[in-house]
């Protein structure tokens, strides 16, 4: 499975802060944002991932990730010289992907689990059509909104709805297999102008290859896109960090997941 990391946009939310520089790269607490999601596809057990950011940006991340050779990955750059939307990634990553299957992940979210990575790799396994991800929200109306049957079937898909069906948002990490290519090719822009990720992730709602994963009580996630989230993110990641549950330390991870050789033990004396 390959990885893409969506970085672009324009941070309009997050203005003056973004005027200057990338949204995924302000800190979320002591990280830069990027370094979260980058944590999450690390967890699924993903080792080629491709960034992509606006062409203005694009070289700041090649400064902060590299090759990916210091994580044990396999980094590489595209630009999206346009926001055009979401779904636009699976256009820009297609030759990228090739005939493998792809998680697409926002480089604002911020998604803390225990288990996660066991949870993804089971979720990489059986993953036929698409796997969406989802957490109750006091305020669905910010997101992409799934409702479920009584079966735990996804009936609907809405973004941003003036009146959500339920209160259970899609989060930004999206698993596809090699159809949502195709599919992505065929969207239409919409009313402003982007392709949609619902539109395309409805597609497989209609095919009845949507399957959505609730994540629990014991998951925290952050939409970093807002100062309020933005900054009650970094307050999260510090808490978590003083109770020793470190959060989207790359370093450590890569040593965890093996794609580094283990760091030395520290003896004393
Ligand atoms: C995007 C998606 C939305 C999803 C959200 C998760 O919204 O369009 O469906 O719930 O990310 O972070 P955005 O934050 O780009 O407005």
């Amino acid at each position: 499975m390959r990885g893409i990391i969506l970085a672009g946009g324009t941070g309009t939310r997050l203005d003056p802060v973004t005027r200057a520089v990338s949204k995924q790269l302000l800190p979320v607490y002591d990280k830069p944002m990027v370094y979260y999601p980058l944590s999450v596809l690390m967890q699924a057990g993903i080792r080629d991932i491709l960034v992509i950011s606006n062409p203005h940006h694009l070289d700041a991340y090649r400064r902060l990730l590299g090759t990916g050779a210091d994580l044990g990955l396999r980094l590489e750059y595209a630009a999206q010289p346009e926001p055009r939307g979401l779904a636009e990634a699976l256009l820009i990553g297609g030759e990228f992907v090739g005939d493998d299957q792809l998680a697409l992940t926002l480089g604002d979210n911020v998604l803390v689990r225990p288990g996660l990575s066991a949870l993804l790799r089971e979720e990489r396994r059986r993953l036929e059509g698409c796997t969406l991800f989802g957490c109750p929200v006091p305020d669905p109306r910010r997101f992409g909104v799934a409702e479920l049957d009584a079966s735990g079937q996804v009936v609907s898909l809405e973004e941003k709805p003036d009146r959500p069906r339920s209160n259970l948002a899609v989060v930004g990490l999206y698993l596809y297999d090699n159809e949502a290519l195709a599919r992505a090719a065929e969207l239409k822009p919409s009313d402003r102008g982007e392709l949609e990720i619902t539109d395309l992730n409805r597609t497989f709602v209609e095919s009845g290859t949507a399957r959505l994963v609730p994540l629990g009580e014991e998951a925290t996630w952050f939409d970093t896109g807002t100062h309020e989230s933005l900054l009650e993110a970094s307050v999260f990641v510090r808490g978590e960090e003083r109770q020793g549950r470190p959060v989207g330390r790359v370093d450590d991870i890569a040593r965890e997941m093996g794609y580094l050789p283990a760091a030395p033990v520290r003896t004393g004396g």
